[in-house]
């Protein structure tokens, strides 16, 4: 399958990129903006799998999706042909109070959480769903899940998760009839840096590697079996 993988120089995309990359079917496309720590996944992947089939390309996804580094993403994509799944795994998180949140501090939340996987899905779907049923999914957070307990200091980043899951619903019912499916996985704690930043003391009983295996698994067979599903996934509260 041909897959592309935003968010994969730290954390659960990291991971998820590297478990992908392990199947020498998959050709994994790794995006964010750090080229080194990009480059140190390829060469993990190539030194643990050897199937040369994990290419990094360093992409600020909130960018100018008609400017040049699109352009080098437009490219691969072209050769690729078809795009058989999109994981929209890039996000951030601030953890300020409510009063303390700027305009430019809602706004860079719902840049980097909404905007980016818009992004990536409008250059995306034009390839999806020719041959095989294609699948976007949406890398959302238990914050952002409708009924779910809620946390002090987290309003913009759970609302801007909450628009992700909502979007999901919403292209699940737009695309029905193009052979595409799109869900979101609404992640409780899962052990990586934006953990920490939201919960310096707490320790979370996932970890990245732990929850890149059920992702990995997710994204190449969810397609079969679900779609607009907001699924939760958590073991804890965070
Ligand atoms: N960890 C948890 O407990 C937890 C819980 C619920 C949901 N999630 C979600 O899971 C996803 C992964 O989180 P994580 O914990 O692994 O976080 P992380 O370690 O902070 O990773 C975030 C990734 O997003 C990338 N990114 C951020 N802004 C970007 C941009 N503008 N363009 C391209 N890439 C960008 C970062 O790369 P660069 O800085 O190199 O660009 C990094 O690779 C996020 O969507 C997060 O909201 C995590």
């Amino acid at each position: 399958m041909n897959i592309i993988i935003t968010g994969a120089s730290s954390g659960i995309g990291y991971a998820t990129a590297l478990q992908l990359s392990e199947n020498p079917a998959n050709y994994v496309l790794a995006i964010s903006r750090s080229e080194d720590k990009l480059q140190e996944l390829k060469k993990q992947s190539d030194s643990l799998y050897r199937h040369d089939n994990l290419l990094p390309l360093a992409l600020d996804i909130e960018g100018n999706i008609t400017g040049n580094d699109f352009g080098l993403l437009q490219k691969q994509i072209d050769k690729l042909g078809e795009i058989h799944v999109l994981i929209n795994n890039a996000g951030a998180l601030l953890n300020k109070p409510f009063l303390e949140l700027t305009d430019e501090d809602w706004l860079q939340m719902y840049q980097t959480n909404v905007l980016g996987a818009v992004h990536l899905i409008k250059k995306v779907l034009p390839f999806m769903g020719k041959t095989q049923r294609g699948h976007i999914v949406n890398i959302g957070s238990m914050g952002g899940y409708q009924g779910s307990s809620k946390f002090r200091g987290l309003a913009a980043y759970s609302a801007s998760k909450a628009a992700l899951a909502n979007l999901t619903e919403c292209l699940a019912e737009e695309l029905a009839e193009q052979n595409i499916a799109v869900n979101c996985l609404a992640l409780g704690a899962v052990q990586t840096e934006m953990l920490h930043k939201a919960f310096p003391t707490y320790q979370a009983p996932v970890s990245s590697q732990e929850m890149a295996q059920y992702i990995a698994f997710f994204a190449t067979h969810g397609q079969l079996f679900q779609n607009g599903k907001i699924v939760p996934l958590s073991l804890s509260t965070p």
